[in-house]
């Protein structure tokens, strides 16, 4: 089985061919280009969502004909078209989803629908065999959601954050110190030049109640205040330091009550950690330990799996084929806002 998956709902234009494999049934790339409009959106400070529609109207052509080339495929051996419909940007979803709704109706393939975070989520199978149920921690530049993922299709939401996402905090959170964007990396590497841990005092919002709700805009405003009061620059490091502690301290004791939560629901299982925050090597190892501690198995994408790519989308597009779940989705519209508990 093999899928084209299109990915274009941030600032990153991805096309990727992945075949599943009957010895396995894991997933292998074929394929894979992605285009990374960083650069573009740089000077503004984020992501500006009419410049990112035009540059992936601008280049999806051009990747998917050099996806295709680079596997040695025609389209005549893909097996489906898949394409992420939501959560994202109008303009970017409009312009992959439409270009691959064309690519099946020439091909007379199915056209797959696919929710982004679904794919953040699924990417996890491709070469792991983990089965439902697993509880999932969520974290990307939009979203911050404990979940358990019940089937491939059924997800259920346990806890969420109530503002930022923690990917937003981390942007903002750059963005206030003077340094650039995305703001995810920069931070940890700052954190790692960091010769005094906990200097500043940084709130830890929520921990106290007894959810698994997150909150992060206190902590980018507490920031914001140390950083209007003046700071020595080689301070920076610590402060940089202080908030990636301090979130990750709120993501481990709220995971470590879902976990707890899930534990006594299922009784075992896996704990996934995905989406773009997922590469902070810090925040992969206190999650590490705590899954140690708590007897869970805990796994993680490889790092060019956790940011946005189409691999996911591919992915999750192999899963739904071989679930028969292809329906007539030429007539979907994609949807900006997207919950995970809507998608079947
Ligand atoms: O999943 P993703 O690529 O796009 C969305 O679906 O949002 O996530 C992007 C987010 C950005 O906010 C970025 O700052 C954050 O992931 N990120 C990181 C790291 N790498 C990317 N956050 C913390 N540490 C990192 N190493
Ligand atoms: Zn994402």
């Amino acid at each position: 089985m093999i899928v084209l998956g299109i990915e274009t709902s941030c600032d990153e234009t991805s096309v990727a061919i992945v075949e599943k494999k009957r010895t396995n049934n894991f997933g292998k790339i074929l394929s894979e280009n992605t285009f990374s409009q960083i650069k573009k959106h740089k000077v503004f400070g984020g992501v500006v969502p009419e410049l990112a529609s035009r540059e992936h109207s601008k280049i999806l052509h051009k990747l998917v004909r050099k996806t295709l080339k680079d596997s040695s495929l025609s389209l005549k051996k893909i097996d489906g078209f898949a394409a992420t419909m939501g959560p994202g940007l109008l303009g970017g979803l409009l312009v992959g989803s439409s270009y691959a709704k064309t690519l099946a109706l020439s091909e007379k393939k199915p056209f797959l629908s696919i929710n982004h975070l679904q794919g953040h989520i699924l990417v996890s199978r491709m070469g792991k065999k983990i089965e439902f149920p697993f509880l999932c921690l969520l974290v990307s530049g939009g979203h911050t959601q404990l979940l358990y993922a019940l089937n491939f299709n059924k997800f259920k939401l346990i806890g969420e954050t109530l503002d930022d996402a923690l990917g937003e905090a981390f942007d903002k959170t750059a963005k206030i110190m003077g340094f650039g964007y995305p703001g995810g990396p920069i931070i940890e590497k700052l954190a790692l030049k960091s010769k005094k841990k906990n200097t500043f005092k940084l709130p830890r919002p929520l921990l106290k109640e007894k959810n698994c709700d997150f909150s992060f805009s206190g902590l980018k405003t507490s920031v914001k205040r140390i950083i209007e009061n003046g700071i020595k620059q080689s301070l920076k490091n610590d402060l940089a330091y202080d908030f990636q502690d301090c979130v990750t301290e709120c993501l481990l004791i709220k995971t470590e009550r879902a976990i707890k939560l899930f534990k006594k629901k299922f009784r075992s299982g896996t704990l996934i950690f995905s989406g773009g925050v997922a590469s902070n090597q810090f925040i992969r190892s206190r999650l590490k330990m705590l899954c140690e501690k708590l007897m869970i198995e805990f796994v993680v994408p490889e790092l060019s799996l956790c940011v946005d790519n189409a691999t996911m989308i591919a992915w999750a597009g192999i899963e739904k084929l071989q679930n028969g779940e292809t329906g007539d989705c030429l007539n979907l519209k994609p949807k900006p806002r997207w919950d995970l508990q809507t998608i079947c």
